[in-house]
């Protein structure tokens, strides 16, 4: 079994966790194989609320309504992957770039279910680049306070995000207490957010393995 069978299968087990109204969907290439299995289903549930642009035209080309977050309220459940998951469901997200609205879905959503392969499952957060979201006249304001916090930030050359501002992926910190490292760098002026979610993090980590999903929950 290859990483991608392993997301392929992450996907079809999530799709137990669809509610009937609308559902939050993440982005990147396992959420992507979720949009598929949920074509399966569209009569199902109502619709979905997409945490990037990307993410709402795979939607859309399924014929899986697209419902703007600002119309619906909360959500039951959100499914996004992950670059780097602890067993205390403290991620790291935003190797995409879809960040601050995934950080946004899953804020409106009582249940975050986090799809990956065990590739994914870490004991300390940080091997993964963090990527930050920066307003774009600040970004080598907020590049050089990242240094004096530890880390080496790079612009990622050429990507502007959905809400029109460019990431520093950061590597070199030493992420021991992800919760307050991700309220620290949100302090920053300058900082739409950061990819650490620790203050809100997964609810349910469908992982998968050679031998199958495995099903695991907040240490
Ligand atoms: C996108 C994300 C993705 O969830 C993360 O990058 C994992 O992606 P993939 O499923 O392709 O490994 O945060 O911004």
């Amino acid at each position: 079994m290859d990483q991608n069978d392993m997301k392929r299968a992450v996907a079809r087990a999530a799709i137990d966790f669809v509610p009937q109204g609308i559902i939050g969907v993440g982005t990147g290439s396992t959420a992507n194989f979720f949009i598929d299995e949920l074509a399966g289903i569209k009569g199902r549930f109502d619709g979905a609320v997409a945490s990037s642009e990307a993410t709402a035209q795979r939607l859309r080309s399924h014929g899986i309504k697209v419902f703007e977050l600002n119309e619906v309220g909360d959500l039951d459940v959100y499914v996004d992957g992950a670059d780097e998951i602890t067993r205390h469901m403290h991620m790291i997200k935003g190797g995409g770039g879809a960040l601050t609205r995934e950080k946004i879905v899953a804020a409106c959503s009582r249940q975050f279910v986090c799809v990956a392969d065990q590739t994914k499952l870490v004991d300390v957060l940080g091997q993964f680049p963090l990527p930050v979201e920066v307003i774009p006249m600040a970004r080598s304001y907020v590049a050089r306070q990242l240094v004096k916090m530890g880390g080496q930030p790079r612009l990622r050359e050429g990507f502007v995000t959905d809400n029109g501002n460019v990431i520093l992926d950061v590597v070199g910190l030493n992420i021991l207490d992800p919760v307050r490292m991700e309220s620290d760098i949100n302090q920053i002026v300058g900082v739409v957010t950061n990819g650490l979610f620790a203050r809100r993090g997964a609810d349910i980590l469908l992982m998968g393995t050679p031998s199958g999903v495995e099903m695991l929950r907040p240490a």
